[in-house]
């Protein structure tokens, strides 16, 4: 079992961004500007549902896309697959724009607040940065169903969805909540693969402040290791 640390805290945002470019995708400097523009938040939560704000992570939201893009060609790399009708490309375009339209509240650290008072619903910003897609040149639609519905759960997704975008949301919501966990929690995230069976990898995410530990099994579409298959339980 292999276990490896990707996008750190640490990591260069511009290295993200550069990937992005070796894949053939344009990076309007305007775009990077105004993610840059948007900060992020590190919070704790007290015991009354309420939080209180630690940290103003400037040009979060810049990082957090700089992680996503960094996290999904590891993740890549690690033998995810995707699903047909998806590219790497569209998947990459997506991190980049998600969060494009997001807007974000001025707070102070030692500030208490309400999350759901201050910070408006993520479906909001993601129909926003839909929108946003075509004056930046992107008129695909996989993409744009990708950054539209990036905050919906998998019951709220409307009917006739491009061909794989449902399945691929799945990756894109995945990344995204490990890059935030990475950005605003400092959380360390590690892929684990198993050496005999090429098709089982996973994420393990640690939390440093809270001991939480939460696993991701990934599909990878791989042929799958020579391991003798294990008798099945019994289901009851
Ligand atoms: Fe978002
Ligand atoms: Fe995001």
């Amino acid at each position: 079992m292999s276990r490896r640390r990707v996008a750190s805290r640490e990591d260069d945002v511009a290295d993200g961004l550069g990937f992005l470019t070796s894949y053939g995708i344009l990076v309007p400097p305007a775009v990077v500007g105004a993610l840059a523009a948007l900060p992020e938040y590190s919070d704790e939560p007290l015991l009354d549902g309420r939080v209180r704000i630690t940290r103003r992570i400037t040009g979060g939201t810049l990082r957090h896309v700089g992680h996503a893009v960094r996290l999904v060609l590891e993740l890549e790399e690690a033998g995810m697959a995707l699903p047909a009708g998806v590219s790497l490309a569209d998947l990459l375009r997506c991190l980049l724009y998600h969060d494009l339209g997001k807007r974000q509240p001025e707070l102070r650290p030692g500030d208490v607040v309400v999350p759901s008072r201050v910070f408006e619903d993520g479906k909001l910003h993601a129909a926003r940065s839909a929108a946003l897609l075509r004056e930046h040149g992107e008129d695909g639609r996989v993409v744009e169903e990708m950054v539209r519905y990036h905050h919906h759960g998998e019951g709220e997704l409307p009917e006739g969805l491009a061909r794989g975008v449902r399945g691929a949301l799945r990756t894109v919501q995945l990344v995204d909540g490990l890059s935030a966990a990475v950005t605003r929690r400092d959380a360390a995230v590690y892929v684990v693969q198993d050496e005999l069976c090429s098709s089982r990898v996973g994420v393990e995410e640690v939390h440093p402040g809270t001991g939480r530990v939460v696993y991701h099994m990934i599909t990878t579409g791989g042929g799958g290791g020579e391991k003798k298959k294990k008798k099945q339980p019994h289901p009851y």
